[in-house]
Parts: C-alpha cells; sequence; structure tokens
C-alpha cells in the first residue's frame, strides 16, 4: 500500500482529484468505482470545478458506485443514488446511462447482485475504486465479520455504522438496516484503488489496518493490503495513530 498525506481535507481531496483526472484523461472510456459518504464530497467538489475551468471529459466514462441502502428509491433523498447526482453526476458532462448505483428497491439483492457484477465484467471491470472506510473499518458496506460477501450482495448495517450514518437522517431509526454492497472480491478486482481517510474519527482503523501487519474479515479494510495497487491518502488526523516507524517506507 502506497501513503499519501495531506495536510487538510482539502489537500486530500486534490490529490485524490489528481489521480482521478490523470487517468480520464489518458484514457477518456476509464470504468471508476465510486463511493458515497462525507470523505468523497470534495474530491467530486474538486472534479467538478476542473470539469467547468479546463473541460476535464467525461463523456466517455463508466461508473459504477459501492452500494445503495435497501429500501430507498433512486428520488429518495437520502438515497445513494439522489448523493451521486446532487454531489457529482449533474455538474458534469457524464451520459447518465452510464453510470449504475445498485438498486436499492431490488426485491431479488442476491440475483440483482450477480447482474450488477456481470455488468462490471462486461465494461471491461473497474480501472480506479475510490473508497472511504467506516469507522469500525468497513470497505463499501461490509461490515466486520466471521465471513464477507465475495460478490455483490444483501448486506446488513451493523449498530456503529447505522450511528455513524445517522448524521444524515432525520433520527437513527430512519437509517435503514440493510444495504445492497459490491463485495470484497467485487471490489478486488479493481485494477487499482484509492482509499480515502480524513480525520480522527478514522484514526483508529487505519491504525489498526497498517500497524498489525495481519489480514483479517474482522477488519474488512485489512484485506486492502493484498491488493498490488492500493493507494491511501489521509489527512494527519487520520494517520495519527499509525506506527511511522513501520510505516515509514511506504509513505510517497
Ligand atoms: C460509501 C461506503 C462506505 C463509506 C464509509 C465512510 O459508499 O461504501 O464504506 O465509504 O462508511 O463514510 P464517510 O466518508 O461518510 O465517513
Amino acid at each position: 500500500m502506497k501513503i499519501i498525506l495531506a495536510n487538510s481535507y482539502n489537500e486530500l481531496s486534490r490529490k485524490a482529484a489528481d489521480i482521478i483526472e490523470e487517468l480520464v484523461s489518458s484514457n477518456g472510456n476509464a470504468v471508476l468505482g465510486l463511493a458515497t459518504g462525507s470523505t468523497p464530497v470534495g474530491t467530486y467538489r474538486e472534479l467538478i470545478k476542473r470539469y467547468l475551468e479546463h473541460s476535464l471529459d467525461f463523456s466517455g466514462v463508466t461508473t459504477f458506485n459501492l452500494d445503495e441502502y435497501i429500501g430507498l428509491r433512486a428520488s429518495n433523498h437520502d438515497s445513494y443514488n439522489y448523493f451521486m447526482n446532487y454531489n457529482l453526476f449533474d455538474h458534469i458532462n457524464i451520459n447518465k446511462d452510464n453510470t449504475h448505483v445498485p438498486d436499492g428497491m431490488t426485491n431479488d439483492p442476491r440475483t440483482y447482485g450477480r447482474l450488477y457484477d456481470r455488468m462490471i465484467e462486461n465494461a471491461g471491470g473497474i480501472d480506479l475504486q475510490i473508497l472511504g472506510i467506516g469507522s469500525n473499518g468497513h470497505v463499501a458496506f461490509n461490515e466486520p465479520a466471521e465471513e464477507l460477501n465475495l460478490g455483490t450482495d444483501l448486506v446488513k448495517l451493523s449498530k456503529k455504522t447505522i450511528e455513524d450514518n445517522s448524521r444524515f437522517f432525520e433520527s437513527k431509526e430512519n437509517v435503514p438496516t440493510e444495504a445492497i454492497s459490491m463485495g470484497i472480491g467485487s471490489i478486488m478486482k479493481a485494477r487499482r484503488i484509492l482509499l480515502l481517510a480524513s480525520g480522527e474519527g478514522k484514526a483508529e482503523a487505519i491504525g489498526q489496518v497498517l500497524n498489525s501487519g495481519k489480514v483479517t474479515t474482522w477488519l474488512p479494510a485489512s484485506l486492502l493490503l493484498l491488493h498490488p495497487d492500493v493507494t491511501l491518502i489521509c489527512d494527519q488526523e487520520a494517520f495519527s495513530l499509525v506506527d511511522r516507524r513501520i510505516m515509514a517506507g511506504a509513505i510517497v
């Protein structure tokens, strides 16, 4: 894992956008894996700015999002479908037909998930997957557990994730308890992964992933250590519990 340290959230967002811009400029038909949540919002804002300022071209780009809450329609303001339109797709020249966010209204998540994974494969696979990390070390909505899904499938959200994400909803009771999420296998197939972590709320998870030198399904983000091309962009707060003596060589 390569590590890029940023001095602020804005710097983190700019550095993440640099990597995305580099890919999209060199491959107009790039396939991006996208995340929702607070962390990538600044990156998306930065991409919109680059589209407006120097016409960064998304017309041939295809996107696949990681996850969606079960029971929320795309038109629901709390859905991740809505989030993506609001925070990115509505403001750039992407062809909406080429953007994909899992359908939270599916009544057969297993079959739907297989179809979603096949769609990713048919698009040529993900060139660059953007990931956030949960305070409990989840990636996408793959929560710490004895076993993790390989492919896109139904997941039950942990108490911690429901608590963390209640800030986006009217109350904790309104947070859906289930989601459809890309599995760890779907994520690990991406050719390159960009993991973003900001703020002290992520320090424990990042510290555990980088310090222990172990992989475990109880800390899903640790499985990323097995991927050959992961870049972590991290601000100082999220990096604060990492043992710098161990990780010094990884910082670029
Ligand atoms: C979002 C997702 C989640 C978030 C994670 C961090 O699509 O899959 O894994 O990346 O929960 O969320 P924030 O960025 O809100 O702290």
